[in-house]
């Protein structure tokens, strides 16, 4: 692990201090969490795969203009990133009924929804990330009007485009979760997407067979959890130098 010093550590990250002024070292880790730490694991390989995963879409997204705070991707573990003020909200995309959306209303899992709905958690752990409303988020001051717009909007568009890149490798995206940070910049404020975007965070079911390739695997004890984070980087091209195997470019699904 990096010896610069230690800013922040989470569940499956840590932040230390980058080598500029304004930028900081995201370290991938292996632990794996689920609901609000109760259910504690190792994942292993699962922050070298995550890291690749993430510097690929975060590319891949700010080619299409997304705004991001990745910069470069430092090694096995690491990447540079901008340094953000990190909203505390989780903005959670689903275009398919799953996990807690499912149990709340009653729902059967796999039920298309009726158009890609957005939902608002307030980042607390002591308060196991509580559901919120955008009226919660704007009174309690946890985003303006506007930022929140804004994130709408780039969730929006971050959905639709990785619908796409997902189904082209057989990927159903289910749903997923965005943060975002602000970015001081000359005097102005830029909402960027920050955290990162893996298996850990988003709902990725096979195309043909419906089988579950991300965190569920862990958080339902469904086994092979490994192997399913391997197999979305092995369908992205992506899997790091002495993976299993060490595909060049994505594999397109007919
Ligand atoms: P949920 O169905 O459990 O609310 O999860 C919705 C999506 O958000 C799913 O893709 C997993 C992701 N997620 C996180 O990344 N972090 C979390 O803390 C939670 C609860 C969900």
């Amino acid at each position: 692990m990096s010896r610069r010093r230690r800013i922040y550590e989470g569940k499956a990250k840590v932040l230390f201090e980058g080598p500029e002024p304004g930028t900081l070292v995201q370290y991938f880790k292996d632990d794996a969490t689920a609901f609000n730490n109760q259910k504690k694991g190792i994942i292993t390989g699962k922050g070298v795969l995550n890291n690749r995963i993430s510097e690929y879409l975060m590319i891949k997204l700010g080619e299409i203009g997304i705004p991001t705070h990745f910069v470069r991707r430092l090694n096995m573990r690491e990447q540079l990133v901008r340094e953000v003020e990190i909203i505390p909200l989780e903005v959670v995309v689903r275009n398919v009924a799953a996990g807690s959306m499912a149990k709340r209303l009653g729902l059967a899992e796999g039920t298309q929804l009726p158009r890609s709905i957005i939902e608002y958690y307030y980042k607390s752990d002591e308060l196991g990330d509580p559901m919120v409303s955008e009226e919660h988020i704007t009174a309690f001051g946890w985003a303006m009007p506007q930022d929140l717009d804004e994130m709408l909007a780039l969730s929006l568009r971050v959905n639709d485009f990785l619908t796409g890149l997902l189904l082209g490798v057989g990927l159903r995206l289910v749903d997923f979760k965005l943060e975002f940070g602000r970015l001081y910049e000359n005097d102005e404020m830029r909402i960027v997407l920050a955290d990162e975007i893996s298996p850990d965070n988003c709902r990725l079911w096979d195309v043909k067979t419906g089988e579950k390739l991300d965190k569920d695997r862990f958080r339902r004890d469904l086994g092979n959890v490994e192997e399913a984070y391997q197999e979305v980087a092995r369908r992205l091209g992506i899997l790091p130098e002495g993976g299993p195997r060490d595909m060049k470019g994505p594999t397109t699904m007919q």
